[in-house]
């Protein structure tokens, strides 16, 4: 496994990191669950990602059990707070209330004293930015969170909330939490460019498309028993939007260039986020211990100029660039 810097940050991560969306708490036992982190921790993975509102805060109890006989200086710890994590109208989104009791839930679920990125996993428009800022400013003050990033924010509100903090003097963001892979490059035009120069890491989800780039799912064809696709427990709905044909189609054609490299698909794809330097780890998900052995071998792969051109032609029109496509909910959800 190789490391890299968050950002312009001293902290550093697992290229490779492993998160628990869809998975623990939901679609995979507790056993699986643990034997996936155990996979992650045997294959050099220092990483973890969560978030409060994964299987309704049961993922966060799960990592936590899962790593709490692992020594905590070894681990990178990160979670996330927006989405509802209970029915009242505070239960959301990123008012000084909210953050300050959902890290207090976050931090006793994860059986852990501090995270080390804390981050708002979409932009509040009914918070005033100063009061997310300052108020992530105070946790990280009282040790409880050490570094602050956000996810899916646009360059506009990253830039807006670097300005708030130097004028302030609170702390800054140093990461993002962006959808990226072959197929979702929306951060390219904006996010990256604007990171690069503020010294944001990119700490990125779904490399591999949730499944689709390993080229499982056959145009036509029934998705494979036991997959995110067929998985009644959300999965299916959130997969759903890439299981066109002209996708699958498109992402059967990738499977030579992979075998010319001696890869698997997944390892192909998880390989091509990382070519960018302002990503700094790829979260991997995994439904079993032997898919996490299989994508952390995309640690230190490097693509050259022609492979990455052979891709490009393969994906052509169905890749997605678009940067307004970075989204967070006009109210509340
Ligand atoms: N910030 C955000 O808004 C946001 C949103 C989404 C995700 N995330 C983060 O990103 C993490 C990863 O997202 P993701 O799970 O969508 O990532 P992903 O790595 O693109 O997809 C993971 C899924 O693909 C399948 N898979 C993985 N490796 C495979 C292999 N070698 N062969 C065949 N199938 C394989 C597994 O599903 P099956 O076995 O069930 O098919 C696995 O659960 C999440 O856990 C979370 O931490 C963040």
């Amino acid at each position: 496994m190789e490391f890299r810097h968050l950002g312009r940050s001293g902290l550093m991560v697992s290229e490779i990191s492993y998160g628990n969306w869809l998975t623990h708490g939901s679609q995979v036992e507790e056993d699986a669950a643990k034997q996936c982190v155990q996979a992650a921790l045997d294959e050099g993975i220092t990483t973890f990602d969560t978030a409060d509102v994964y299987a309704a805060t049961k993922a966060e109890e799960v990592l936590g059990r899962a790593l709490k006989d692992v020594r905590r200086e070894s681990l990178e710890i990160f979670t996330k707070v927006y989405w509802p994590t209970g029915p009242g109208r505070n239960d959301r989104g990123l008012s000084r209330k909210h953050l300050t009791e959902s890290i207090h839930a976050s931090l006793r679920r994860l059986q852990t004293d501090y995270v080390d990125l804390y981050q708002a996993h979409r932009f509040d428009y009914e918070t005033p930015l100063e009061e997310t800022l300052k108020t992530f400013d105070d946790l990280v003050r009282q040790g409880k969170v050490l570094y602050i990033g956000v996810s899916e924010w646009t360059a506009e509100q990253i830039a807006q909330a670097l300005k708030i903090a130097d004028e302030m003097g609170f702390d800054r963001i140093v990461s993002s939490q962006p959808q990226y892979s072959m197929l979702w490059r929306v951060i390219e035009s904006e996010v990256v460019p604007l990171s690069e120069k503020e010294g944001i890491g990119q700490i990125v989800w779904s490399p591999i498309a949730q499944g689709v780039l390993t080229g499982k799912y056959l145009p036509g064809g029934q998705p494979p028993e036991g997959s995110r696709a067929t998985d009644k427990s959300g999965g299916s709905n959130m997969i759903a939007r890439w299981m066109r044909d002209d996708v699958l189609t498109r992402v059967q054609e990738l499977k030579p260039i992979a075998a010319d490299l001696g890869l698997s698909m997944a390892q192909l794809a998880i390989a091509w986020v990382l070519q960018n330097p302002n990503v700094s780890s790829a979260i991997i998900g995994a439904s079993r211990p032997e898919q996490v052995r299989d994508n952390v071998r995309a640690s230190g792969v490097k693509l050259d100029a022609d492979v990455l051109r052979r891709i490009d032609d393969v994906l052509g029109p169905i890749v997605e660039r678009d940067p307004s496509k970075t989204e967070s909910p006009r109210t509340r959800p």
